[in-house]
């Protein structure tokens, strides 16, 4: 087992007994085994996209002399999160149905610069031969109504294992820093449970996106000036 991937700790999560329904039996370790496993390819694929976006950034400074990444953060999905999305979207409950249903399992966040280092950045990732775009989501272009603005997109990524080739599915949002801020914040106010937001907390939430939304827009203005 890879232990420098998945580190034993994880191996001994007590949520992954709750996901195969508390069992302990001999099938439910070996399930255990392969879940484990099946996350390890996934983590081998986010970090075959972030190498992808750092040799990007490198190679974009060394023209521009500027860099066009802020910050890479990556994510994977908990057992928890991964059992209530299947159970919510009504999905059979096995790991061929996981990887075939879950998009989002493997998450990869690039903070850019720019409005623009994040086109330039998609564009460049996605012309590589080994990527497969699954889908796109321009929330940039088309703003949520709540005024979140990121690029989604699902690709697939090949990693190389021993014996084999296997293509795994990641979610990268790429958003500017602009966003980045609106975003975690608006998840921290919104998303708590116990929190009332009226239509007017909501319309000054969406004023505070237009506000970022302007700020990136002048700021690319800048950087088109500066010719960077
Ligand atoms: P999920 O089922 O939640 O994964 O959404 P989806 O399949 O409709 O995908 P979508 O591309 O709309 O959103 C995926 C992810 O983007 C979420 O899990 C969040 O990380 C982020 N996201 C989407 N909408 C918002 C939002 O309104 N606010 C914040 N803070 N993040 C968002
Ligand atoms: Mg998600």
């Amino acid at each position: 087992m890879s232990k420098g991937i998945i580190k034993e700790e994880y191996l001994k999560d007590p949520r992954l007994k709750d996901f195969f329904d508390g069992e302990t039996s001999d099938w439910a370790k070996q399930k255990i085994q392969e879940y484990s496993k099946l996350m390890a390819y996934y983590k081998c694929a986010m970090m075959e996209i972030e190498t992808k976006f750092n040799v990007l950034n490198e190679d974009y400074s060394l023209k521009h002399e500027r860099n066009p990444i802020s910050s890479i953060k990556y994510r994977l999905k908990t057992p928890f999160s991964i059992k209530e999305k299947m159970e919510r979207k009504g999905f059979p409950f096995s790991l061929e149905s996981i990887e075939k249903n879950l998009n989002d399992i493997a998450g990869v966040r690039v903070v850019c610069s720019f409005p623009h280092d994040v086109y330039a950045l998609a564009d460049a990732l996605l012309s590589q031969d080994d990527i497969v775009l699954i889908e796109k989501k321009d929330y940039i272009a088309n703003p949520k109504k709540n005024g979140y603005r990121s690029l989604h997109l699902i690709v697939s990524v090949p990693i190389f294992l021993a014996h084999e080739k296997r293509r795994m599915k990641v979610e990268i949002q790429l958003r500017t820093i602009a966003m980045d801020f609106w975003a975690t914040l608006e998840h921290q106010l919104y998303y708590k449970k116990d929190t009332t937001f009226t239509t007017e907390m909501m319309e000054e939430l969406a004023t505070c996106a237009h506000m970022s939304a302007e700020l990136d827009a002048r700021m690319d203005a800048l950087r088109e000036r500066a010719q960077v």
